[in-house]
């Protein structure tokens, strides 16, 4: 019998490689991220002959569907938030291993007989026992869900079966270390996938190629020339349908402890030894070990929450977060966070690494900022000679690219400079769209490489850091202290202070 880790090629960037058949079990299958991310990711990647024939996709959910309109929906769904469904024979070929079946994740004998349904499904689409289950249901369930699969005896071992659990990872440091110690009893580490999904986005990816692939940007990558690092996820969605989830969660849980220290991993760490899961993982673990919020015995300095209030989108009305369905109206959960962190290392002892993130944002963009230091000496003494430090902006999400800001003279008789940019865009430099990146994901999951999801010890650490934070936030507060900013506006002043207070200022986006 052929196994999915056979391949003995287990390298980082993708080969063209096309995975073994199998069966993907969605758990949750009719909750959102199946019809708008999953499938019609699965779906790309079988247009794009990614896929072994054989690919077969069995939906679990408690509603009591039929496979049919699971396939329905997930035809919706790819219509409405994939790229199409290309031909119709493709559609129906893919249709045809679309399964559904309806089951209670806290109920044992519904994995006896998810069990048997897919050992006659292995006979029918020759998918040789191979198995990746997928955990997109709401973190409660992650444990049942985990014991029970164990317990039925589907998980075997990491050559046949793979896990992947969506975040949110536990809510805090103890919750995920209790997840890790459920998830090392039912599973190997090897056949775990902690999903983030920013780590399957391209420009993230390319973060390691502009840095280890370019010899021209590491000599200058360190604390001798850099003076801070900015990192800005901004969205301008507000909490939509999610309140029940958003509201115990916030936006240092929702974001920073995975999104955005996933980013500030890989601009901060030391060049791995390879391209492999392991070698990457241990340096991204090392700048998490050597991280700290920067005061830690005056929290306020270092770190500010923030929530919208009511205010105008693209020329319409919104609520404010506690105004918004299903918000208590006292929440103190922040929608917004601004923070300072330190690296204690060679590479980065001094530098600050201010991080921000909110909903209801003016603009959807993601940026990571290298302000480069002062020049020793300006020699252009007068006011018109005024220069602005060199930036390297790295665009994450939209207008995918990289630019270097830099002083150049202005054309004339008069010796006077400004500030201009240098840009690589990524639509215009290589003309094809980026894929998405749970694309990216469960391509790499099927094929066993764990390079671009988390490891338990990653995922701990990466709690630890913001447990200062977190403990200080979830003690009871009057709303009143919490900073509200304007729906359609940028940060709360609070958060200007935050940087200011140490003479520099966000980057205006
Ligand atoms: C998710 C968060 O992980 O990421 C959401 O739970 C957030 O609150 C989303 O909106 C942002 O992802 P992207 O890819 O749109 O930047």
């Amino acid at each position: 019998m052929v196994s999915l880790l056979e391949n003995p090629l287990r390298v980082g960037l993708r080969q063209e490689r096309t995975p073994e058949p199998l069966i993907l079990i969605i758990f949750g299958a009719s909750g959102d991220l199946t019809q708008r991310k999953l499938v019609p990711a699965i779906y790309q990647l079988k247009r794009e002959r990614r896929l072994p024939p054989e690919i077969t996709v069995v939906g679990v959910a408690r509603r009591d569907w039929s496979h049919d309109y699971f396939r329905d929906q997930m035809r919706q769904g790819v219509e409405e938030f994939g790229s199409g469904l290309g031909s119709e024979e493709v559609w129906s070929d893919f249709a045809q291993g679309l399964f559904y079946f309806s089951g209670n994740m806290d109920d044992p004998q519904s994995y006896q007989e998810l069990k048997a349904f897919l050992a006659e499904l292995d006979g029918r689409r020759g998918t040789r026992g191979n198995r990746v289950f997928y955990l997109s249901v709401s973190p409660n369930f992650f444990v049942p869900g985990l014991k029970n699969l164990g317990a039925a005896g589907m998980i075997e071992g990491p050559l046949k079966t793979r896990v992947v659990i969506e975040k949110p990872f536990g809510k805090d440091l103890s919750s995920a270390q209790v997840l890790n110690r459920v998830v090392q009893q039912v599973c190997r580490e090897e056949q775990v996938y902690r999903i983030d999904h920013y780590l399957g986005k391209e420009t993230v990816q390319n973060l390691m190629v502009f840095r280890f692939a370019n010899a021209i940007f590491e000599p200058l990558w360190n604390r001798q020339f850099v003076d801070h690092v900015q990192i800005t996820v901004a969205e301008t969605v507000g909490v939509e349908e999610r309140a029940g989830y958003y509201d115990t969660s916030g936006a240092l849980r929702d974001m920073v402890q995975n999104h955005l220290l996933q980013l500030l991993c890989l601009t901060a760490m030391e060049p791995p030894n390879a391209l492999n899961a392991d070698s990457i993982r241990n340096e991204k673990v090392k700048v998490l070990q050597a991280m700290r919020i920067a005061d830690a015995e005056n929290l306020e300095r270092a770190a500010i929450r923030g929530q919208y209030s009511a205010g105008w989108m693209k020329g319409k009305r919104v609520p404010g977060y506690r105004e918004e369905s299903g918000v208590n109206p006292t929440s103190t959960t922040p929608t917004y966070v601004a923070l300072k962190f330190l690296i204690d290392n060679w590479r980065w002892k001094g530098v600050p690494f201010y991080l921000r993130t909110g909903k209801r944002l003016p603009k959807k963009v993601s940026e990571i900022t290298i302000q480069f230091r002062d020049v020793p000496l300006l020699i252009f003494q007068s006011a018109a000679q005024q220069t602005n430090p060199n930036i390297l902006a790295l665009r994450i999400q939209p207008n995918e690219g990289i630019s270097l800001r830099f002083e150049a003279k202005m054309p004339g008789t008069e010796l006077r400079s400004r500030t201009v940019d240098m840009d690589f865009s990524y639509g215009s430099s290589f003309g094809v769209a980026t894929a998405d990146a749970y694309q990216r994901l469960l391509l790499d999951c099927m094929l066993g490489d764990q390079t671009l999801f988390t490891r338990a010890d990653e995922v701990e650490e990466a709690w630890r850091v913001v447990m200062p934070v977190l403990s200080a936030w979830d003690a009871p507060a009057d709303p009143a202290t919490v900073p509200q900013y304007e729906a359609g506006t940028w940060e709360p002043t609070e958060a200007e202070f935050l940087i200011n207070r140490d003479g520099r200022r966000w980057r205006r986006l």
